[in-house]
């Protein structure tokens, strides 16, 4: 990486530095370290994506870098410490696993740290707060390696969690990226499209990730020129507890195995009715042909009425003609 003079980078890299070595090589370190290798990082991952751990107490963070001569008025724009009331610095992140944030070149901007303690009444995950240089809406985490990986791997895929991003990579998924556990928003779409047009959604298997897949999806094909894959994971599980379930290869195959954005919302919308009931049935084959008039490539639309009426038992012909006034009606 090149020397850069900005204070606020060198800062960043210096936590970086700080907590990642705190996690490897010292005492204060051994709880995040178990927590790590109970999450099954190894050193390898540790190091690659420059996990570190904040520790317990709270000026451990802020006597390192005042120690390397930053200002109480830089230390305090980083977001990295929070004030007291009479105006002292306290480090922010305490008992946590860190994860760094990174820019679109890679230089660290902002931590997400995840809680190691069993204390269900703190967050989970607690994030620095919006800065200058840190804007929640436009931060990917793992952009810059994942824009490299889809060079060769073709796409890029995008999950939840930093978990599942990591976990993803280990299983030879190293396209992955993960936006801040708000949904995602139409910058980092526009980020995206940048790299590559072959996206694939990979959120948790469970209902509010399937349901963040739908608006997504819906998001990708607003902004247009996208081709979607959607990977709906079993049982509700995150890709994290699937790899580990699973194992690397049929990891692989889910994400080969992606869906159309189509055949996503035909499987999502069958799964509203009981198809064993006619007048269920009807209903939902006239939602079906109104997702595929949707369709712009008339292909694209034979496929997908051929496979309903195949697995529905009407004909095509018959779902054709809805088709025709289901289009006569949208114009
Ligand atoms: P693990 O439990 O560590 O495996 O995390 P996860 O990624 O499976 O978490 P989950 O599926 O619950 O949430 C997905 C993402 O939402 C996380 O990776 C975070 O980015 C974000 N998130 C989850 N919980 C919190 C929280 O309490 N606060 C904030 N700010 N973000 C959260
Ligand atoms: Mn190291
Ligand atoms: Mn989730
Ligand atoms: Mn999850
Ligand atoms: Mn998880």
């Amino acid at each position: 990486k090149p020397k850069v003079s900005n204070t606020m980078t060198l800062m960043f890299q210096d936590a970086t530095e700080f907590y990642h070595h705190v996690l490897l090589t010292t005492n204060a370190g051994r709880r995040g370290l178990r927590y790590a290798r109970k999450r099954k990082m190894s050193d390898e991952i540790l190091e690659h994506f420059q996990i570190g751990y904040a520790p317990k107490q709270d000026n451990l963070l802020l006597t390192f870098l005042r120690g390397r001569n930053y200002k109480d008025d830089d230390l305090f724009r980083s977001g990295l410490f929070v004030e007291s009331k009479d105006g002292r610095l306290f480090d922010r992140f305490r008992d946590r696993l860190m994860f760094p944030l990174g820019n679109e070149s890679g230089y660290v901007i902002g931590f997400s740290g995840r809680r190691i303690s069993n204390d269900k009444t703190v967050a989970k995950y607690i994030n620095s707060p919006e800065t200058k240089l840190f804007n929640k809406s436009k931060v990917l985490f793992n952009f810059s390696e994942a824009k490299k990986a889809a060079k060769q791997e073709g796409h890029l895929v995008l999950y939840e969690g930093y978990m599942d991003v990591i976990s993803a990579y280990k299983a030879g998924v190293k396209s992955g990226i993960a936006s801040m556990g708000t949904s995602l928003t139409d910058q980092q779409i526009y980020m995206l499209k940048r790299v590559t047009k072959n996206i694939i959604i990979n959120y948790d298997g469970d209902e509010p990730g399937v349901h963040a897949e739908e608006r997504a999806t819906k998001m990708f094909q607003k902004a247009g020129g996208f081709n979607i894959g959607v990977v709906v994971l079993p049982d509700g599980l995150d890709p994290d507890e699937y790899v580990k379930k699973y194992g690397a290869e049929k990891y692989q195959d889910e994400v080969k195995g992606a869906f159309t954005a189509t055949d996503f919302f035909l499987k999502r919308l069958a799964k509203k009715y009981n198809l064993n009931n006619d007048r269920e049935k009807i209903v939902y084959l006239d939602e079906a042909v109104k997702v595929i008039a949707k369709l712009t490539n008339p292909v694209e639309q034979d496929l997908y009425i051929d496979k309903i009426a195949k697995a529905q038992g009407v004909s095509k012909a018959s779902l054709k003609a809805n088709l025709i006034k289901q289009q006569r009606r949208e114009r």
